[in-house]
């Protein structure tokens, strides 16, 4: 999407001669369409207290999430705090090849064991009575343990949550009894690293976390469809003409969604004409790079020449120079800007040669406030050694995400969308009718994200939670 402080070289670049290489498989799967309709969602989920603490249950307790990158903890010993709602849990790489996640809660009368992410521990160390862990989790240091008489073998051991990777991703489900996190991500992966865009290899260059005034699910469904685009980023409604103007689609791969580039055998679509608004080529180039209506447009289209051309040259000569000729195995479709995707409940990786990653996550108990992490994962030379992950630029309450520079243009239309937030959980909580409606194609996602989240929270009956049911 997004790549235009880095690519001055680059501009109007023109592509030699290339070789042919097919379209890619993985976008040709089509799965929907997604169950039609529209759906009613109760707003009593997005503000009540008893939503979040049966969340807790059932979904941060039970769920494979998110929780930090293999580059965090590089050396055994290294470790990351990971918080999700009031929950925590303390992720260290235990040997080269293992890495294991504990409840951070001291066995003794539970004090959080670890408060701050660290590098090379040895051991584990209640900082109240000095109860010690060794960080393979056995106990090593049990103070006084002669006045505890019988307890020993209940403390032996630190309680874990399972872990897993996926692309230098560290998740981790605190279910002992949950599937593997290979079953849970299902084919995910083709379309990662078997289509030539493998996390593993690239780096975390930009990481900023917004601490937003609404519930995590409000934030999240900004992020889960482009609609909103023509509204509240209007500098942006300028389609080029052989993508979002015909269309795009939705596919529903079970605990994951995306968003594609739709082709002309595609029965589930938006209709002709979606979004477009571009009367000139530079317009079209605009959408992509010229979001700073005050400014010069970084790239000019040369007299003569076509937008989307212009865009997919630029593109594949910023990322020739960081992965040489291999850019040419890439088909153009590449080129485009990524799929949106998301993974139940949380994560947002964008497909393609987006570096766009992001995670909504509840704070702590409180059901009106949120994090959202924004991750750009930037692609870097194989054979050149990565750079330690950026660390997370963490902004104050309410503080606009503009006042983040590293994210460069991205910056204005992140604090767009974050904007509206705080007035839909306003408004969320004075609704009259007492339920969102949610459309048929562009917001299928968010239906399918409710879809799982019922699912989840016992609600495939009705939600006996909401004063409105579900109509
Ligand atoms: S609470 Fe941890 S040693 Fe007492
Ligand atoms: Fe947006």
């Amino acid at each position: 999407m997004s790549m235009v402080e880095d690519k001055k070289d680059a501009k109007t670049a023109k592509a030699g001669a290339r070789r042919e290489t097919p379209y890619p498989e993985h976008l040709v799967r089509e799965t929907p369409p997604y169950r039609p309709g529209v759906m009613r969602v109760p707003v009593d989920r997005f503000f009540k207290q008893a939503y979040h603490d049966l969340e807790v249950e059932r979904i941060w307790k039970k769920t494979w999430q998110w929780a930090c990158r293999e580059d965090e903890i590089p050396n055994v010993g290294d470790y990351v705090v990971y918080e999700i709602a009031e929950l925590s849990f303390i992720v260290v790489r235990t040997a080269a090849d293992e890495i294991k996640a504990y409840w951070n809660s001291c066995l003794h009368r539970g004090r959080r064991l670890c408060d701050f992410n660290g590098k090379r521990a040895e051991e584990f160390r209640c900082m109240f009575h000095g109860w010690a862990w060794n960080i393979d989790g056995t106990m090593k240091d049990m103070t006084c343990g002669w006045d505890f008489a019988g307890t020993r073998d209940e403390v032996t051991r630190l309680p874990e949550a399972r872990t897993g990777t996926w692309g230098g991703f560290v998740f981790i489900n605190p279910d002992p009894d949950c599937e593997s996190l290979e079953d849970f991500l299902g084919e995910l992966p083709d379309h990662y690293e078997g289509a030539g865009h493998d996390f593993a290899k690239r780096w975390a260059q930009v990481h900023v976390v917004a601490d937003i005034a609404c519930n995590w699910k409000v934030a999240q469904e900004a992020f889960l469809e482009a609609w909103h685009v023509n509204f509240t980023h209007p500098q942006m409604v300028r389609t080029p003409g052989d993508r979002a103007s015909t269309g795009m689609r939705w596919d529903d791969f079970g605990n994951w969604m995306r968003n594609t580039p739709q082709l002309p055998t595609d029965k589930y679509k938006n209709p002709p004409g979606y979004a477009t608004a571009a009367e000139t080529e530079q317009q079209v180039v605009d959408q992509r790079w010229g979001f700073h209506l005050n400014e010069d447009p970084p790239i000019k289209v040369p007299e003569g020449e076509k937008a989307n051309e212009v865009i997919k040259n630029v593109i594949r000569e910023y990322h020739r120079s960081v992965l040489g000729d291999a850019i040419d195995d890439y088909h153009d479709v590449h080129m485009g800007g990524g799929e949106m995707v998301h993974i139940w409940p949380n994560m947002h990786p964008w497909g393609g040669f987006s570096r766009l990653l992001y995670r909504f996550r509840p704070y702590k108990s409180d059901p009106n406030r949120s994090l959202m992490d924004v991750v750009l994962m930037a692609p870097w030379p194989e054979d050149r050694p990565r750079p330690p992950p950026a660390p997370p630029h963490v902004l104050q309450p309410g503080q606009s995400i503009g006042d983040a520079p590293e994210l460069g243009q991205l910056a204005r239309i992140f604090q767009q969308d974050l904007a509206n937030m705080p007035f839909v959980q306003i408004g969320l909580k004075t609704s009259r009718q007492g339920y969102v409606i949610l459309s048929d194609h562009n917001e299928a996602p968010v239906r399918h994200w409710h879809d799982l989240y019922n699912k989840a929270m016992g609600f495939e009956n009705g939600d006996y939670l909401a004063e409105e049911s579900n109509k």
